[in-house]
């Protein structure tokens, strides 16, 4: 059938060919407006004075907003917490917080406009990073959280061996292709249509009436695809689309808001940062026995999603090991920075990033192969005692020993290390290193009311198959994957299946594209619409032709009732005929999930996701610099629903967190303005970095042992966190020029200076 099997993105010819429309390639009404941005140039301040003459008086300017000129809420705060106003009044708090907005006819005349501000300010302290926030006593943004189980603080003094250290991991930048964008067009009464590119319509429809001060029913938002999100267009697409929404409203005109590539990466939230203080205490074989680790984050100056975000943190920062005792505490501090926000893994990479430090740490310490640590620390299969996490939930889908153990054979890892550590003994200036590392992910929403979707379907009289869900598509391709569920429910081909854009009108109160659970949620609501509406079909074939139920069959494109095979559009204008109601609303919600955060128990997710990698590099160890020779991925989908779809999702995912733990790096100064805004100060992968040989294979045996749709797994994020194989990698190079002795405590991102300073360093012990 039309699942489980490969087939090509639905857009990706018109990706390639320039024809997949975005949402500046809509044409444009006439009297189009556009919409530019007045930012602060200070990070922490009083605002004194706004004067704005000039900016009005400049070329092309129609309209000049600040926050008075917002008939409803100055918030665009997703928590509830009224902690992000639209545009800043008499305080603010990072340098280039949006100020005041200028919509002029063309977007160049809105631009040059806006920097003919004359703001004065009285400046007050600030601190940009996470010292700075300790250093200040600065408060937290949203609640910590803590984990714990057994008793860490006593039983960490017990074992023989303990190290305590610290990890500081960057940030990162998303660099979706397309930036951030809205549309918005002026209906009758309240009405207002804003084209958003966003991973949550429901959110910015709801923001938008919010902001005006109108209800829900008056706003409808819609997204065709994103040219890319990763979780940057999770919150941060609010603003845009409240901006463009207001002018629109009050100029009666069409607004276009697209802020440029720089301004994009200024005013918009990143991955967080974090500084990983862990305490582990291990016997001689390197078996952990305690760890307590605090994870603090640099949120930025608003909560935004920093509350799940450092959750997601500590629910990760066992990675794939059973600590006996444990203890792990968030710290998501407030600095004078734009708020971070979500970024693919949502704080998971940055927590299992720490927790294969510690496992990097004892292998140094005891003098063992980094993966045979790991392998004496995962967890075991049921009744063995090691299966529950630091919440309290317990792991019974557990494939990650069987992954390895396959990834080590297909790779030739044990040759291959012998091969390197001989290699190292003679080669002067060139060092290799290589590494394996598990991933596993846990899947759902951890605030438990997101974990719904619903589904519109229509078959029309033709027997053609309209198809809209409440998930959006940001090149995943996960519209592709829902089409299929459709064309598999029906037995038809797939181009009969119309996938149509994602609209707050068709479906409601729909949940962000988010948590990698895009196809788990909408892919069960469509699932259950076409189930409504086949329902309807069998019973009337049954009544027509006079046979029992169990005699009508969907063949391919066809259906068999009794002994007559009728084609499947014959059929559905029959059933029109018949007056059968040919379209349904479908909905899902994950069951067994439960959280309960002030205790730090429950069983957040549903099932986890599994894989691994190895990566080898080869180090300079004159200049710092690296390559990737080669990474071998096998990785767990559960059953796919389309294995070239999901190796993209592995392949991209994979590259993208190499850029975040090599070349990627975010860097403020001491005013507090960030430096690296552009693609000529911030790197991120280019086609020549991916690993030389890069082989991707899919654990073909797994099948989800949750009733998932078809038994897949969840693949968007999972991914990602395979990348910690390439630092993991370069550290064992930068080891090598002390001998294995230590530790190198490589920081993220490992960049070349970065790779350099550790080489130097350890050289000098
Ligand atoms: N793949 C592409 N091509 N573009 C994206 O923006 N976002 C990632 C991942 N894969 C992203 C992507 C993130 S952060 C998530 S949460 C998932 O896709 C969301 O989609 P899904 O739930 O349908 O997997
Ligand atoms: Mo992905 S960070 O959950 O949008």
């Amino acid at each position: 059938g039309p699942m489980h099997v490969s087939r090509k993105h639905d857009s990706a010819h018109k990706h390639v060919t320039g024809t997949a429309e975005y949402i500046d390639d809509i044409p444009e009404p006439v009297g189009t407006l556009h919409g530019g941005l007045g930012l602060a140039d200070r990070a922490h301040a009083k605002i004194l004075s706004i004067d704005l003459d000039a900016v009005r008086a400049a070329p092309g300017v129609v309209w000049v907003m600040t926050a008075d000129d917002i008939p409803g809420a100055n918030d665009v705060a997703s928590t509830g917490k009224h902690d992000e106003p639209l545009l800043a009044t008499d305080l603010v708090q990072f340098h280039g917080q949006p100020i005041f907005a200028v919509f002029a006819e063309t977007r160049d005349l809105a631009r040059r406009a806006a920097k003919l501000a004359k703001i004065q300010y009285s400046d007050l302290p600030h601190w940009t990073d996470i010292d700075g926030a300790r250093e200040n006593g600065a408060p937290l943004v949203t609640e910590p959280m803590t984990l714990r189980r057994g008793e860490p603080e006593t039983e960490i003094e017990k074992p023989p061996l303990r190290i305590q250290a610290s990890m500081n991991i960057g940030g990162q930048e998303h660099f979706y292709l397309e930036s951030h964008i809205a549309f918005a067009i002026p209906g009758e009464d309240e009405d207002v249509t804003v084209w958003s590119s966003t991973q949550h319509p429901s959110e910015v429809q709801h923001m938008v009436a919010h902001v005006l001060g109108i209800s829900n029913h008056a706003v409808e938002v819609k997204t065709r695809r994103m040219g890319g999100g990763f979780g940057g267009k999770e919150t941060q697409s609010n603003q845009f689309a409240a901006l463009a929404a207001v002018a629109a409203k009050k100029l009666k005109r069409a607004v276009k808001f697209r802020p440029d590539r720089d301004e994009d990466m200024v005013v918009t939230g990143k991955r967080h940062d974090f500084r990983v203080d862990y305490d582990v205490a291990f016997d001689e074989k390197g078996k952990i026995h305690a760890v307590d680790a605090t994870y603090a984050a640099r949120c930025g100056y608003s909560a935004d999603l920093s509350g799940p975000v450092t959750d997601r943190a500590l629910f990760h920062a066992d990675s794939s090991y059973f600590y006996p005792h444990v203890r792990l505490t968030s710290q998501p501090l407030k600095t004078h920075t734009v708020s971070n926000t979500a970024f693919r893994g949502f704080g998971g990479p940055q927590g299992l990033l720490g927790g294969e430090r510690i496992i990097e740490e004892i292998a140094y310490a005891v003098g063992k192969d980094p993966l045979e640590i790991r392998k004496l620390n995962f967890y075991g299969q049921r009744g063995s005692g090691r299966t529950v996490t630091p919440y309290h939930q317990d792991i019974h889908d557990n494939v990650i020993a069987r992954i390895v153990d396959e990834l080590v054979a297909s790779s030739d890892y044990k040759k291959r290390r012998k091969a390197i550590l001989k290699f190292n003994e003679t080669s002067p200036v060139i060092r290799k290193g290589i590494a394996l590392t598990p991933v596993k992910f846990g899947i759902s929403f951890t605030l438990t009311a997101y974990n719904q979707a619903g589904a519109l379907v229509h078959v029309y009289s033709d027997g053609s198959i309209h198809l809209n869900h409440g998930g959006t598509e940001m090149g995943q391709g996960l519209y592709t994957k829902v089409a299929q569920v459709v064309a598999d429910c029906f037995q038809v081909d797939i181009d009969r299946v119309k996938i149509t854009a994602t609209t707050t009108g068709k479906v409601p109160n729909t949940s962000a594209t988010a948590a990698s659970s895009g196809s788990d949620l909408n892919g069960m609501a469509a699932y259950d619409a076409c189930r409504q509406i086949k329902e309807r079909l069998i019973e009337f074939a049954a009544r027509q032709w006079q046979v029992n139920r169990d005699r009508i069959e969907f063949l391919p494109n066809r259906v068999k009732i009794g002994n007559e095979i009728v084609p499947f559009d014959t059929f559905i204008k029959a059933a029109y005929f018949d007056r059968v109601q040919l379209s349904a609303a479908g909905f899902y919600k994950t069951p067994k999930i439960h959280w309960d955060r002030a205790a730090g128990r429950g069983h957040p997710f549903y099932y986890f996701a599994y894989g691994a990698a190895v990566s080898e590099v080869s180090i300079d160890t004159l200049t710092g610099e690296y390559i990737v020779e080669r990474t071998d991925i096998l990785h767990d989908v559960g059953k796919s629903l389309n294995p070239a779809l999901d190796i993209g999702q592995i392949e991209g995912a994979f590259v993208q967190g190499m850029g975040w733990l090599t070349t990627e790096e975010l860097w403020w100064d001491t005013k507090g303005r960030l430096r690296t805004h552009a693609p000529s100060t911030y790197k991120i992968p280019l086609a020549s970095d991916r690993p030389k040989i890069f082989n991707v294979k899919l654990a073909e045996w797994s099948e989800n042992a949750e009733p998932t749709i078809g038994r897949s797994k969840a693949v968007g994020e999972p991914p990602f966190m395979l990348a910690i194989s390439v630092l993991e990698a370069i550290s064992m190079a930068v080891a090598s020029v002390a001998d294995y002795a230590v530790c190198p405590r490589l920081d993220a991102p490992a960049t070349p200076e970065r790779v350099l300073m550790a080489v130097e360093r350890l050289k000098a012990l």
